[in-house]
């Protein structure tokens, strides 16, 4: 069924994924021009610089965050190609959007005591971190070539959301088929870090309910927590 979102904007915040949780009301979507205090996966920062995009989606979840990671990510990455087939657009797993493999949008999906689902989502419109600021290589939007607005950007997304998200809760598989079209490094040699091991070997996709498919030898294993790098 199609969302009606209602969007509030701010100036600035500290993070919009704290105003969404402190808000927790189901189908808003809290869009801000500056975050203080941007937060990433893994307790990192997110380095908010103005002209960006920030916002955080409210939802009370009838799927799992694994799975909502791969809805919002498919989204996002189908709502930048919606306005440029050309571009080199991919989805490292399981949620960071790249662009010449470089990341360009990052992912935090967080749930609120009162159990409701806040989807964090943040796009390098118009600037980047410069290369020491983070531990991986980022880009922008307008740097390769394409220029949008944050309100043409936000609202396709969520149109691409609505129609992913009513698809995963018919069969996470349509979802499955449609993010791995747009998977990063399939087939081929990636590195997969859990806690404090590394292991190196071919990514083979995901399975059903989104887990790294990682080849090595002949032994495929299936990973729910780790970071990837190539
Ligand atoms: C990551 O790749 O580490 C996830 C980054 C998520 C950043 C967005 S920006 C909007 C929302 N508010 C936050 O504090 N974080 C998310």
């Amino acid at each position: 069924m199609q969302k009606t979102w209602k969007i509030q904007k701010y100036t600035s915040v500290t993070s919009t994924n704290d105003l969404a949780k402190e808000t927790a009301e189901d189908n808003v979507v809290i869009v801000a021009d500056m975050q203080t205090a941007g937060r990433g996966r893994r307790a990192n920062k997110w380095i908010s610089q103005d002209g960006n995009l920030f916002f955080s989606q409210v939802l009370t979840a009838q799927t799992t965050v694994s799975n909502l990671a791969f809805v919002s990510s498919l989204s996002l990455a189908e709502a930048i190609y919606h306005f440029d087939n050309k571009i080199d657009i991919t989805i490292k797993w399981p949620n960071d959007i790249l662009i010449n493999k470089r990341k360009v949008a990052g992912i935090l999906i967080e749930n609120t005591p009162k159990n409701k689902a806040v989807i964090g989502i943040g796009v390098n419109l118009i600037s980047n971190p410069s290369g020491d600021e983070t531990s991986y290589l980022s880009a922008n939007l307008q740097a390769e070539g394409l220029k949008l607005s944050k309100e043409q950007l936000l609202e396709t997304y969520l149109k691409f959301f609505d129609i992913n998200y009513a698809d995963c809760l018919r069969d996470f598989g349509l979802i499955r088929a449609k993010w791995l079209k747009f998977a990063s490094y399939i087939n081929q040699k990636i590195k997969v870090k859990r806690q404090d091991r590394i292991d190196e070997g071919i990514f083979k996709g995901i399975d059903e309910q989104g887990l790294l498919l990682l080849e090595q030898k002949d032994k495929i294993t299936a990973i729910a927590v780790a970071e990837v790098f190539f």
